[in-house]
């Protein structure tokens, strides 16, 4: 990195990072968007009515993120998946998801620097995403390690299963939803069984909470509704109707979004599950070896 794109960067980050502060105290004086109307008119999405979803064809690229592969899916960002610029996946983020605009200026700069690659200038697809302790890192709730699952666009079945089936909660009509307990829990249970059965597992602080930071989009942006999770991440599709849980003016800001993520992170008891997570590794070796 030359010496003059070190302090762009520099410069960019502490930017981002007031901008988001200021976000995020516009956010307190201002009232929220009325339910039915988070979704902006003239973007996909407006009125709850989502473009035409389309399973990915054979060549399409996808990635690890449920999300974003969604918004591919619907036609938001390019259905192949590829050629995407980052500046488009910042704009679109916002509008289909409302996170916050610093939030969604920061995500696609961090992509393109991760790549080497010109936030401007440059395009990319969805699979480039997917390098490993990049973005992409272990003991996902959606897929296997990538060291076991090269492909990070396949989903694990079990894993989504469980973490569904892990919802303590209910909203006032008696639906069930996540809660930041089901998620730290099932957090810890995923990182203590792939440290135990991946041999290349690994996990610095920093992509535990980003991991707990995706995690959470899953309590915030989608309210940790079961029903509408179970459509995003099994079919990788926005329910017909559809909206951000979130409806601040403003939309969800990093600073904001501190209050969900860290207690979800704080909340990890990996040891919990530790001698579980070996017993059934010492199980899987046993039989590799013919063993009963
Ligand atoms: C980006 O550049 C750095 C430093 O030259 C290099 O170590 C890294 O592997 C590169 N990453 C990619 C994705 O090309
Ligand atoms: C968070 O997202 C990245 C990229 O999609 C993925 O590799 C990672 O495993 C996710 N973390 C968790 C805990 O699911
Ligand atoms: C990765 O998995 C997806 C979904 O199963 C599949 O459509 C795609 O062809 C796979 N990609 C590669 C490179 O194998
Ligand atoms: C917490 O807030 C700070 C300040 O805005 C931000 O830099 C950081 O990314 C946030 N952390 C998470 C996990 O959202």
């Amino acid at each position: 990195m030359s010496p003059l794109s070190a302090i762009s960067n520099v410069f960019y980050d502490a930017s981002v990072m007031t901008w988001d502060v200021l976000l995020t105290m516009a956010n307190l004086v201002r009232f929220s968007r009325p339910v039915g109307k988070v979704t902006p008119e003239g973007h996909p999405g407006y009125g709850g009515y989502w473009p035409e979803y389309k399973p990915p064809q054979e060549g399409d690229s996808r990635c690890s993120c449920p999300a974003l592969n969604a918004m591919a899916n619907h036609g938001i960002i390019s259905r192949s998946g590829r050629g995407i610029k980052f500046s488009e996946l910042n704009h679109q983020i916002r509008t289909t998801y409302n996170f916050g605009a610093s939030f969604c200026s920061f995500v696609p700069h961090y992509a393109a620097r991760m790549l080497n690659k010109s936030y401007n200038k440059d395009t990319f697809d969805l699979e480039e995403l997917d390098l490993h302790n990049g973005i992409e890192h272990d003991a996902s709730l959606t897929r296997i390690d990538s060291a076991l699952e090269p492909n990070q666009s396949v989903r694990h079945i079990p894993y989504i299963e469980e973490l569904l089936a892990c919802a303590s909660g209910q909203d006032a009509e008696g639906k069930k939803l996540l809660t930041i307990k089901d998620m730290s829990k099932i957090l810890g249970k995923r990182r203590a069984e792939a440290r135990a059965n991946n041999k290349d597992f690994t996990l610095s602080l920093f992509h535990k909470v980003f991991g707990s930071a995706n995690s959470s989009t899953m309590l915030t942006i989608f309210g940790g509704r079961l029903d509408d999770l179970r459509t995003v991440l099994l079919e990788e599709r926005l329910p017909e109707g559809w909206e951000s849980r979130v409806r601040k003016p403003y939309g969800l800001t990093m600073l904001t979004f501190n209050w969900t993520v860290l207690p979800v992170e704080f909340g990890i008891r990996e040891s919990d599950w530790a001698p579980d997570a070996k017993q059934k590794a010492k199980a899987v070796q046993g039989s590799e070896n013919g063993e009963a």
